[in-house]
């Protein structure tokens, strides 16, 4: 029988006829002790069955909304239309993972996820269907790797292949899925002042024109359902009651709203449970006037994080 206050937890335990006293749980060298009545301790800390964090870092995970505003960027990642930061994927894989675990990202990038990887002792697998962006992640692994400790040893596989062929590419069983698709074709819209900069600086607008890239279907339901048909390849890589996160927006295109978020959420239900979102906002980005004196636009400055489980 367990009985919780705010500040203790007290184990006690009937057929022993001995009280058994956790002290404050905010203070961790304490936790581990547990005195019994004889006087005598014992080392019966309650395992931590997901992740390698302690109760205050655990903790802070839990709020459902975050602020993280990415560092600057690397030049090299530069030419990536919608690179996420290595910082953001870390604190995921850490709260969802223990060191040692299997990663996977099937839309890699310029590989964010696989340098998390590096970072917080995970092995990380990604696949990426663009040979530029792959090249890119390869040297940034690289120069990772050379600044890794030299104790710390991880295995980090990227594959330039479609992700619909994931099942060809013999990678083991996987504890956690970190990614982020293409929203849709927003990044063909023209128009975008950021899309007329980043093409007047040389950088890439979009990611490709292969018609295996999803970024290129621009039928929206085509778009979810071959979405939901590469999560479902993920989900029979994933170890049962493994976690996966999906960041994504919801989509605005000519005035109206494409909710990618909540659809891809009812349609990976078929065979994932949906946990929950947590809602990524940043406030470092300059408000533009759209709509001004009107209509209502808004200046979408949030991801959401989807969280879903395996379980059967
Ligand atoms: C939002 S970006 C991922 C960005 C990545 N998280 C990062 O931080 O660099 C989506 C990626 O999916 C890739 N992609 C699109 N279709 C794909 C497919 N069929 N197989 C594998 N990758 C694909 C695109 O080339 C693009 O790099």
């Amino acid at each position: 029988m367990f009985y919780y206050s705010q500040q203790y937890f007290v184990a006690f335990c009937p057929f022993e006829r001995r009280a058994k006293f956790i002290t404050n749980l905010k203070d961790e060298s304490k936790r581990a002790i547990i005195t019994e009545m004889d006087g005598k301790p014992r080392n019966s800390q309650r395992i931590n069955k997901l992740n390698d964090l302690s109760s205050s870092e655990w903790l802070k995970f839990q709020k459902s909304w975050f602020l993280h505003n990415p560092p600057p960027r690397n030049k090299k990642v530069l030419t990536h239309p919608a690179k996420f930061p290595e910082t953001l994927i870390q604190e995921f894989i850490e709260f969802f993972t223990k060191k040692g675990m299997n990663i996977l990202d099937p839309m890699a990038g310029t590989g964010s996820t696989l340098i998390a990887c590096i970072r917080s002792g995970r092995n990380g697998y990604g696949i990426e269907l663009n040979k530029k962006y792959v090249e890119v992640a390869r040297d940034l692994i690289a120069q990772e790797t050379l600044q890794m400790n030299m104790f710390q040893r991880v295995k980090i596989e990227l594959f330039n292949y479609d992700a619909n062929n994931i099942k060809e590419l013999n990678i083991p069983p996987i504890d956690y899925c970190i990614t982020s698709p293409p929203y849709w074709d927003m990044l063909k819209m023209k128009g975008a002042k950021t899309q007329k900069n980043r093409k007047e600086s040389g950088l890439d607008v979009f990611y490709s024109d292969d018609p295996r890239d999803l970024g290129n279907i621009s039928d929206y339901n085509l778009f979810i359902e071959s979405l939901v048909h590469i999560y479902r390849l993920v989900y029979d890589l994933l170890r049962d009651k493994a976690y996966m996160t999906i960041i994504v927006k919801n989509v605005k295109k000519r005035g109206r709203i494409y909710p990618l978020a909540w659809d891809l959420g009812q349609g990976l239900s078929k065979f994932f449970t949906l946990k929950d979102e947590r809602i990524w906002c940043q406030d470092n980005q300059r408000l533009a006037p759209y709509g001004l004196l009107n209509a209502w636009v808004s200046n979408t400055f949030h991801h959401y994080c989807l969280n879903f489980r395996k379980e059967l």
